[in-house]
């Protein structure tokens, strides 16, 4: 889909869209077409039309000769959040409608509402339809385009910068919607390859490169699979970052989760799929970032491996060296998430000795007890970190809900033969899982951990994703590190 700014008037063929504000019907009167202006009250009231946010009023006005399909979407209160809704309605309506082209005036929105409606047309406007070969023909996308009018001075510039978000978020859904033959740790490189276009430096290394560095514990992970793991990294340093070490973004990449010899039961296995989404979201946001040219500098460490039973596969008590040093006594073979984090984020801590760590993990079905779908949980050892990455999500309704992390916890996974055991008690699953990454947080790093097992993935439509990979993360981590990464006024 096509979003451009223009200027009037339009095409005979276009649907007009009129983002409408609560109680702001009455205001825009005379922008509506005049065969609908007279009855515009009393058909939307007729219609319980009351520009909620996200809410959509539809009909067909007559327009000389032809007949013209129109839209009012209810942009709530007006703020950036709400015109994002607006901008998804859009969408919903019209992206299978018939509909090829859409006219949206946005007269009246702020620069950046009008930016957010066309994020939110873009971002609800995605869907992947490549394995569906005998989709009806009523059920196929048919829009185009979204012509955007009448917005506000600067507005093309924000959504310049949007575009690039819109176009992170979608590269992880693609990424965390693919099934596990077509994704995995080869293949996921190979559809980061293209991040290099953007700025981005790509660089991965191999099984045996991973064996010298002493990654055992993600190693021993992806050994029962006919699928070699691979560690990638994505840097990308744009003009007029500051000097100095790199934010650092670790993401989770188990591009099939089985359980290994510990084997989940068959009844929703297939969405371990979907079990890479931390790394996915890492790639978007390096995607989002470099394709905005912030002036940051960020690395992205992806920790790729697949998670199988086999005769080659570890066995629960097997005991395994990280690259730390310190070794684990495996007990399942299912919590292998932390397994493949805990070489990585030695692996990048050391070679980029960063300030601040943040990994991204579906990491445990616990969080997902205890949160549901609405946050992600947040552990952290430092306050000010946590506070900058609640309030990151909070801009993109991308929420984080944040749980304790202390030595009570941290004790539960001591083993009676290794440094630590793999799992502790099924009581505070998501914490114990959270103890056992933070003895893999180097002295002076700043470091959080999200684990988004309940967000990465939906079962229903939601505002701006239909159901399916819904590309959380993205979002978030590019407000973070726009927030956190750019050089302040004061240092420049
Ligand atoms: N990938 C799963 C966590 C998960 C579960 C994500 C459901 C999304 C939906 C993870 O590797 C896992 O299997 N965790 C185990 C840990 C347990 C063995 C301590 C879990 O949550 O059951
Ligand atoms: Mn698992
Ligand atoms: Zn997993």
């Amino acid at each position: 889909m096509i979003i451009e700014y223009v200027n009037g008037p339009a095409a005979v063929n276009d649907t007009l869209v009129f983002p409408v504000v609560s109680g702001g019907l009455a205001a825009m009167m005379d922008r509506l077409p005049e065969a609908f202006r007279g009855v515009a009250t009393s058909a939307t009231e007729q219609a319980r039309f009351e520009a909620k946010a996200g809410t959509v009023f539809e009909t067909y006005v007559a327009d000389g000769a032809s007949t013209r399909r129109m839209l009012l979407v209810g942009a709530g209160s007006g703020d950036d959040m709400g015109y994002e809704r607006a901008g998804a309605a859009l969408s919903v309506r019209l992206i299978a409608s018939g509909v090829t082209s859409a006219f949206a005036d946005l007269t009246g929105a702020s620069a950046t509402g009008a930016a957010r409606f066309a994020l939110g047309a873009s971002l609800r406007g995605w869907r992947i339809d490549r394995y569906r070969t005998r989709l009806p023909a009523n059920q196929k996308a048919t829009l185009e385009r979204v012509a955007i009018v009448g917005a506000a001075a600067g507005s093309e510039a924000a959504w310049d910068q949007l575009r690039a978000v819109a176009e992170g978020v979608a590269f992880t859904r693609e990424l965390v919607s693919e099934p596990a033959n077509i994704i995995y740790p080869q293949s996921f490189v190979e559809r980061c390859e293209v991040l290099s276009a953007a700025g981005v430096h790509v660089t991965s290394y191999d099984e045996h490169q991973m064996a010298e560095f002493g990654m055992g514990a993600l190693l021993g992970v992806g050994q029962g699979s006919a699928r070699p793991p691979r560690l990638l990294t994505l840097e990308y340093k744009g003009e007029g970052a500051p000097d100095g070490a790199p934010i650092l973004l670790v993401g989770k990449g188990v591009t099939f989760d089985t359980g290994g010899i510990s084997i989940k039961p068959a009844l929703g296995m297939e969405d371990m799929k979907w079990d890479m989404g931390g790394a996915g979201a890492v790639a978007g946001a390096l995607l989002a970032l470099a394709k905005r040219g912030a002036p940051v500098h960020v690395v992205g460490v992806c920790a790729l491996a697949e998670n199988m039973p086999d005769g080659n596969a570890q066995r629960p008590g097997d005991i395994v060296t990280t690259m730390s040093g310190q070794t684990v006594e495996v007990i399942n073979t299912d919590a292998e998430g932390r397994l493949v984090l805990c070489d990585a984020m030695t692996w990048a801590q050391r070679r980029y000795k960063p300030e601040v760590m943040v990994d991204l993990a579906t990491l445990t079905g616990a969080i997902i007890m205890s949160l549901g779908r609405d946050h992600a949980g947040i552990f952290s050892n430092d306050d000010t970190l946590t506070r900058e990455l609640v309030v990151a999500g909070l801009s993109v309704e991308e929420k984080l809900w944040r749980f304790p992390l202390n030595a009570t916890y941290d004790k539960l996974i001591d083993s009676q033969i290794a440094d630590m055991k793999n799992v502790g008690p099924r009581d505070g699953g998501s914490i114990t899982a959270a103890q056992f990454l933070q003895r893999y947080v180097e002295p002076g790093v700043k470091w959080a951990h999200l684990d988004i097992a309940g967000m990465v993935w939906s079962d229903k439509d939601l505002p701006i994703a239909a159901k399916g990979a819904t590309g959380y993360g993205v979002r978030l981590l590019d407000a973070f590190v726009m927030a956190h990464g750019v050089k302040s006024e004061a240092t420049a």
